[in-house]
């Protein structure tokens, strides 16, 4: 791991996802301002930042909700600035919540059969769920999946019945068994309990090497055990860009966070105090 300045040493695995210079503004507020980000195979990257810091904006731009005001985004070199979300899902990107539609009158089961072959059979949506739902429920992927992810025991359970972290690891297992390139959450943790994070890191975890992740948390000090590296974003700009620890020390980062949060509105500023 990266030890020291620089801050930035060269990865050797290939660049799978790339930000050249991307502007987002919304009237006159600049939410990202010309980031140059890079993403490699199979690493798991995270994006800090203190509230209106450009994270969600910037995470927008990547996953096709927003097109950037200026730069260019870049899927395995491909020029994908101008593609729709669901024209990046087909190419491998995957992201957790807003894309995927949960149903939840159906079972666990059911929701991770109509994910799996709706992403695998190019069959319609609408036929599945008429048809051949049934048929699907004992393959082997949606098994594996229900074992993964810890969902075993509410497999037959009504997704609207489900706790919120429960509910969580079916929206991860739903987007993973899409077998997607690059897995990009938003959040995961968001609303969960203490007692339901550790479910989540737990499936997080086993993700690890298969995919390339990149999260964006705020209760950062959970993910940063996994955490290959870290970006951390303010007024739209990246501020530091390396490890973890590298990062919170940065001293434009301190400065950030003491400007805008108090103890009481974050996590992270026990974390800074302890530096
Ligand atoms: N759709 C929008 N229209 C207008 N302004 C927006 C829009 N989305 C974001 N902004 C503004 O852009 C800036 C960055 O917001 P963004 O939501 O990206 O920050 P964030 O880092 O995700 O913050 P938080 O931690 O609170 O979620 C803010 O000033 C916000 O008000
Ligand atoms: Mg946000």
């Amino acid at each position: 791991m990266r030890k020291g300045s620089p801050i930035v040493s060269p990865d050797p695995r290939p660049v799978i996802l790339r930000a050249e210079g991307v502007t987002k503004r919304f009237g006159p507020v600049v939410a990202v301002d010309r980031v140059n980000y890079q993403l490699h195979q199979h690493e798991v990257a995270g994006i800090l930042g203190s509230n209106g810091a450009g994270k969600t904006s910037f995470f927008n731009l990547l996953t096709g909700y927003h097109i950037p005001s200026e730069g260019k985004i870049f899927y395995k070199g491909k020029d994908i600035t101008n593609l729709t979300p669901q024209q990046r899902v087909s190419l491998g990107m995957m992201r957790t919540f807003q894309l995927t539609s949960t149903f939840d009158n159906l079972s666990v089961t059911d929701n991770l059969v109509l994910s799996f072959f709706r992403a695998h059979q190019n069959a319609s949506l609408l036929n599945l769920f008429i048809n051949t739902r049934k048929r699907y429920r004992d393959d082997e992927n949606i098994h594996g999946a229900l074992d993964q992810f810890d969902l075993r025991a509410v497999s037959d359970r009504l997704v609207t019945h489900l706790s919120l972290g429960e509910k969580r690891r079916m929206e991860i297992a739903m987007a993973v068994l899409a077998k997607p390139e690059v897995l990009l959450l938003d959040e995961p943790l968001a609303g969960l309990a203490e007692s339901e994070i550790k479910g989540v890191l737990d499936v997080l975890r086993k993700q690890i090497g298969k995919q390339t992740i990149l999260i964006v948390e705020h209760k950062i000090s959970h993910v940063k055990d996994f955490l290959e590296r870290l970006i951390v974003m303010h007024e739209g700009r990246i501020i530091a860009e390396g490890g973890y620890e590298e990062c919170l020390r940065h001293p434009e980062v301190r400065k950030s966070y003491w400007q805008i949060n108090t103890p009481e509105e974050d996590d992270e500023q026990d974390i800074l105090h302890d530096h």
